[in-house]
């Protein structure tokens, strides 16, 4: 007999989760599952800032390894459990902490003012000043020191967009987003043309030529806001699938169309969609696997997410 097995892992869930005085964060890149469990769903700065607040005595964490970390680093009292631990990132695995530190070593002359995208290791953010998100990169460069030379780590897209915002020039880290990177100048223009009405709201992740093509750059926050308030009616939406359930659940009257890649009719990350359902059951039964660090790194990792969360408030 066939039986839908969800709602009985759904509601089992909700009795962990409240057996064990846990908060269910997910990242909007989540399956809609997921997402409609969850306590908070969000970017990676929302999901920084509920990380620190939190009261519960466990963090599960529905996203990628470098948000968990982030969770663990802010509030080392409290159990992180993340349902996959293979879940990584493409930019994370581009800038290995130890290639990091021997490139500040051997240009230590130009003491760099270091700005790393909150999508990287704990290694990397202890060696760095300050963190952002793309939520807030545009405001952190700002606030960057105006007498030192900035390098800014690991996405050399985000970078760039950046650099374009602020007009600040930056040396950047060559790492990429192997899901943003897919989206094409055709494969959007192609798209535009079937729905010309459209407008186009891309990741600063994509790259130059995709982001020449929209309307809107923006963090994926963001894009809730924007296709709220704007008087279209239709979007083409530049990123990763799972932002499409978030935005169909906060602006139900709107049509959103997944920005197609060069191969496929819309992208997803291989690593934020290994967490199920099923996972997150047993992350929460077993409270484990547990994100853990080095003490020595998270305290210096610590500083300059802080000195990120007290800068974008
Ligand atoms: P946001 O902070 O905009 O949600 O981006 C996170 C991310 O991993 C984008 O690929
Ligand atoms: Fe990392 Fe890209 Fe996946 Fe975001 S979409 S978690 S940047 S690999």
């Amino acid at each position: 007999m066939l039986f839908d097995a969800a709602p009985d892992l759904r509601s089992d869930i909700l009795r962990l989760k409240k057996q064990r005085n846990a908060v269910i964060l997910a990242h909007n890149y989540q399956s809609k599952e997921i997402q409609e469990l969850a306590d908070f769903v969000g970017d990676s700065l929302g999901l920084s800032y509920k990380a620190k607040e939190t009261d519960a005595d466990v963090i599960a964490f529905c996203g990628v390894h470098f948000m968990a970390e982030t969770a663990k680093i802010v509030n080392p009292g409290k159990t992180v459990v993340l349902p996959d631990m293979n879940a990584g990132c493409s930019l994370e695995q581009s800038c290995p902490g130890p290639q990091l530190e021997a490139f500040l070593k051997a240009n230590a002359d130009k003491n760099y003012y270091v700005i790393a995208y909150i999508n990287c290791s704990g290694a990397v953010k202890a060696l760095s000043d300050c963190i952002c998100t793309s939520g807030n990169a545009v405001k952190i460069v700002e606030a960057a020191p105006k007498d030192r030379p900035i390098l800014f780590v690991p996405d050399q897209n985000l970078g760039s967009w950046v650099m374009e915002q602020t007009g600040r020039k930056m040396d950047l880290w060559k790492g990429a987003c192997y899901v943003h990177v897919e989206f094409t100048r055709d494969s959007i223009e192609a798209i535009k043309k079937e729905y010309p009405d459209a407008k186009v709201v891309a990741h600063p992740e994509c790259t130059y030529a995709v982001r020449l093509l929209a309307d809107e750059v923006c963090s994926t926050e963001k894009m809730v806001g924007y296709c709220k308030s704007s008087p279209a009616n239709t979007f083409i939406i530049v990123t990763e699938s799972g932002m499409l359930h978030r935005l169909e659940r906060e602006v139900p009257n709107k049509k959103f169309i997944p920005g197609p890649t060069g191969h496929c009719r819309c992208a997803d990350c291989r690593y934020m969609k290994l967490n199920t359902l099923q996972k997150l059951h047993d992350c929460l039964a077993n409270l484990s696997p547990t994100v853990e660090m080095d003490e020595e790194i998270r305290r210096r990792a610590e500083k300059p997410i802080l000195r990120m969360l007290e800068l974008s408030k």
